[in-house]
């Protein structure tokens, strides 16, 4: 009988709680991508209270901060600072699930060779991590792209657009530290929301 009513008392509790706490394990955060309402389940602020976490997330924060300048400014070889060799990374439609850091350096190169300028701003970002060689993290970003006008095309045209297409998503990247450096393993490109053009 008493069994019973302390079932019935968690029962009530946990329905009673909006959305109960869970924890997610980092395994599960690739390779499919993470529906946004799951994201808190992965990233519960009790991953984040020690020194050597923080040490490693920031290390993980830097090194991701690289990433607007490689692409903005075209210096697609310095993705290596970023992608393991073996990274795979899924970009989403139209690019897709790109096999290895050279097919992505490439197909990234490809992609925005007729934006005569770009520029990634990153937003919102949370790291965890997982143990002294795994960690995963999830970065919002909103890129502006200046299309190009009268057939302008290519790098340093700036002057050339004065309508933009911008693109809202997040990047949901797991890391592995590799001879001592923290590297992207696997990266979901997730839109938010449609690619929109306007004026800039
Ligand atoms: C790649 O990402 C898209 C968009 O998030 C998703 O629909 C698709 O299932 C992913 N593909 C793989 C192989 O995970
Ligand atoms: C595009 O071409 C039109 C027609 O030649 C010209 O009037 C306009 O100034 C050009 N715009 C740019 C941005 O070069």
């Amino acid at each position: 009988m008493y069994l019973w009513n302390s079932h019935a008392l968690a029962a009530v509790l946990l329905m009673s709680a909006p959305h109960a706490i869970v924890s997610l394990s980092c395994t599960q955060f690739s390779p499919s991508p993470v529906p946004i309402p799951q994201l808190p389940d992965y990233f519960s602020p009790h991953h984040y209270l020690d020194a050597t976490t923080l040490f490693h997330t920031e290390a993980i924060r830097q090194t991701l901060t690289l990433y607007p300048y490689i692409i903005d400014g075209r210096a697609f070889p310095s993705l290596s600072s970023i992608f393991a060799t073996d990274a795979v990374a899924n970009y989403s439609a139209p690019l897709g699930v790109l096999n290895g850091l050279s097919t992505i350096a490439a197909t990234l190169e490809q992609a925005l060779a007729s934006f005569p300028a770009t520029q990634h701003l990153l937003g919102p970002q949370t790291v965890r991590i997982c143990d002294s060689k795994k960690a995963i993290s999830v970065t919002y970003y909103r890129a502006v792209h200046l299309l190009p006008q009268n057939g302008t095309v290519g790098p340093g045209n700036i002057l050339g657009g004065d309508s933009v297409l911008y693109a809202y998503g997040q990047y949901q990247d797991t890391w592995e530290k590799r001879d001592g450096l923290w590297k992207i393993v696997y990266r979901n490109l997730v839109y938010m929301a449609p690619l929109v053009t306007g004026i800039n």
